[in-house]
């Protein structure tokens, strides 16, 4: 469905030069500091997929996206989505793909919010049934009845949210690009968002790409990651994987009976409160019930909880490391 091949986009960011002098000499000589925002990534992405795409801030994220639904021109390598190449058939790529960027509306400001999706109607050629159910079903489970005669400027961002994500799904687009869908949002309108993302997903068969810095979003919607930074591609698969890869480290925390705890080896003490201390392990070197049969030897545990590394955990240590 999509396929990317050795795609890389390099900007040519025109190198200023200081005072009167400069901005004279600048005008004859052009200088130009190159920036490789995407670096020779390749993948693809089967129908009916969601796909996490995450990174840290200035990873290329967001210029693969716009690459994929053609607003920017790949300064080398292939793109086709569902055939189509995005940059060369605009339009034909806009009509079978919905696009959501979380940091701008891509709804008219001024307008109530379904004179936007009466527009986009328009724009995309909606056949008025196609619409009118389309419109009928987001309202209901997004709940975009409270606002769809206020205009968009003076929405709040979860309701802007709701409907940046109605809007881009109205001409039943086959794939949907979804860049930090979340931002921003509270703890229930993130959940709904995640819900009805999940939805589409399933009952409509969209394929979706998604963008994030919420490892939950990951968690709860994703069973591939693809994770970038620096322009290239650092981990293609399951996150189920990348977890028992590098999820073996463990905080377990004992409340002891009594004070002066012996702590085996191989384990850190990394903090520490009266009687209760936090342990970090690996399983690499010990198992659980192993460290604990031998910490249970030489002191007397009162109670006890075993955490395993959150997914944020995880991937902060691949940014910081690599793989
Ligand atoms: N139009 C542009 N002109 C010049 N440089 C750009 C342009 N767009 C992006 N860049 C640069 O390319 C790199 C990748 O940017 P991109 O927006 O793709 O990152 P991102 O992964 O989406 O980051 P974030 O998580 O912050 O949104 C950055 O260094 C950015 O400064
Ligand atoms: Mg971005």
């Amino acid at each position: 469905m999509i396929t990317v091949k050795n795609i890389s986009k390099i900007f040519y960011i025109n190198k200023r030069q200081e005072g009167m002098l400069g901005a004279i000499r600048s005008m004859f000589f052009r200088e130009y500091i190159e920036k490789i925002a995407v670096n020779d990534i390749s993948f693809s992405i089967s129908p009916g997929e969601i796909v996490g795409y995450i990174g840290p801030n200035g990873a290329g994220k967001s210029t693969t996206i716009k690459m994929l639904t053609g607003i920017l021109v790949p300064t080398s390598g292939e793109i086709r989505v569902n055939g189509v190449i995005p940059y060369r058939e605009r339009q034909k790529n806009a009509r079978q793909i919905g696009v959501v960027f979380g940091q701008r509306t891509q709804l008219w400001g001024d307008l109530p919010t379904v004179d936007s999706f009466e527009l986009l109607k328009q724009i995309y050629q909606i056949p008025e049934k196609k619409y009118r159910k389309n419109l009928e079903t987001f309202t209901e489970i997004l709940g975009l009845d409270e606002f769809l005669n206020t205009p968009v400027r003076q929405l709040s961002l979860g309701q802007r949210m709701r409907a940046d994500i109605a809007a881009s799904l109205l001409h039943d687009p086959a794939v949907l690009f979804l860049d930090e869908p979340t931002i921003g949002l509270d703890v229930v309108a993130k959940d709904r968002m995640r819900k009805f993302i999940r939805e589409v997903n399933k009952e409509r068969g969209v394929t979706v790409i998604l963008t994030t810095h919420d490892m939950s979003d990951i968690e709860k919607l994703c069973k591939r990651m693809i994770l970038i930074d620096k322009g290239k591609i650092m981990y293609d698969g399951e996150l189920a994987k990348i977890k028992e890869v590098f999820g073996r480290d463990r905080i377990l925390t004992i409340d002891f009976e009594g004070d002066v705890p012996f702590l085996e080896k191989g384990v850190q003490l990394i903090r520490s409160e009266g009687n209760r201390k936090w342990l970090k392990f690996n399983l690499e070197e010990i198992s659980t019930a192993q460290l604990l049969a031998e910490i249970a030897k030489k002191n007397e545990i009162k109670d006890f909880i075993i955490q395993e590394p959150e997914i944020d955990y995880i991937i902060r240590k691949i940014y910081e490391r690599g793989l």
